[in-house]
């Protein structure tokens, strides 16, 4: 699909997520500005019956017309952990979302994706902005997967603390051997890691500015965005509604407001303290003669190190009011 702005051909692309405030940011994102072709769903935030309404509910909002295939309902092996704490009972409290326009797609995402792809020749880019269990089992049972799949666009990890334990973040603490199966692929990956993404975020003049711009979307995404910003100070004591997985999804619109680094990235599956703790490697130390010093492998990732949080807010703003705009006039030309 062409960009009506530039013309240019719009990088196509599916996203694996647990809807989610900033998850409804993400789909947004990626359907205003890539060719999004589908939207899985896995727990995460919430149930997977619930974060698969949500994506519903957020695509019958924003007009979004894509299939949405239900995910996993727990990790690979292990208890289910959910995000209810930041995100309340529905998994994204605070926002009134209409009913959902369409019914998921009951194929396991394993089948659904490869004969998509396959069928029709396509190859994709992946966002990923929730536990990767989705993205592991599709790996693990399509051997053809390298040759579709460029690339996978993360939201996890971080290179600093955790949020779940000083070590582990939410999306790999949820499923440490499904994020372990993701980073040993051998496909290009992208990490945005909470070092990055709790530095950029809506602070209360962002969403009341949103709130003013008056369309629907607008309002139902700023009233979702007050009640992530209120657990947010609550929780953490940080005053603003954080943009975790647009950033996912931004390192393909605008990847220029971020600084990145090649890393080995490694997965922790053991530590009594480290489960879940994504070990950047950035030493670069290729010496094959040293004794005591562990050599580097190979980068397998490029990870956010830094990014332009204000640029980023502005747009992911700019991008829901012009989704406002778009809706408007689809409504004024009869077109709903
Ligand atoms: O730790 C932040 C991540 O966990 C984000 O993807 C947020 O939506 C939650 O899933
Ligand atoms: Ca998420």
């Amino acid at each position: 699909m062409s960009d009506p702005d530039s013309g240019a051909e719009r990088r196509r692309i599916w996203i694996d997520c647990d809807p989610g405030h900033d998850d409804a940011l993400a789909i947004i994102l990626a359907h205003e500005h890539l060719d999004l072709i589908g939207i899985s769903t896995v727990f995460g935030n919430q149930s997977v019956d619930k974060t698969t309404i949500n994506a519903l509910s957020i695509s019958a909002l924003a007009g979004i017309d894509v299939p949405v295939v239900r995910g996993a309902a727990g990790p690979l092996i292990g208890k289910v952990i959910d995000g209810s704490d930041v995100h309340g009972k529905t998994g994204i409290d605070g926002a009134e979302l209409p009913p959902p326009r369409a019914v998921p797609v009951e194929a396991p995402l394993a089948t659904y994706l490869p004969d998509l792809l396959e069928r029709n020749g396509w190859s994709i880019d992946l966002i990923a902005t929730g536990p990767l269990t989705n993205i592991a089992n599709l790996l693990t049972d399509w051997p053809n997967a390298g040759r579709f799949i460029k690339s996978i666009s993360l939201m996890g990890g971080s290179t600093e603390n955790g949020n779940v334990t000083p070590a582990a973040e939410l999306n790999i603490y949820a499923d440490p051997e499904a994020a372990k199966v993701v980073f040993e692929s051998a496909i290009p990956l992208i990490m945005a890691g909470l070092n990055v993404t709790t530095t950029v975020g809506a602070d209360q003049p962002d969403i009341d500015m949103l709130r003013q711009s008056g369309g629907r979307v607008a309002a139902a995404l700023s009233g979702m965005l007050d009640f992530y910003r209120r657990r947010q100070i609550e929780i953490y004591d940080r005053h603003i509604a954080p943009f975790h997985d647009p950033c996912a999804v931004l390192a393909f619109i605008r990847p220029e407001l971020f600084t990145y680094r090649p890393a080995h990235v490694a997965v922790e599956t053991s530590g009594e303290l480290t489960r879940g703790m994504t070990v950047c490697d950035f030493r670069m130390v290729h010496s094959q003669t040293v004794s005591h010093i562990r050599p580097s492998k190979p980068a397998n990732t490029r990870v956010a190190v830094a990014c332009a949080s204000r640029e980023i807010v502005d747009f992911v703003i700019a991008t829901i009011i012009e989704t406002d705009r778009r809706l408007g006039e689809r409504t004024a030309g009869g077109v709903n």
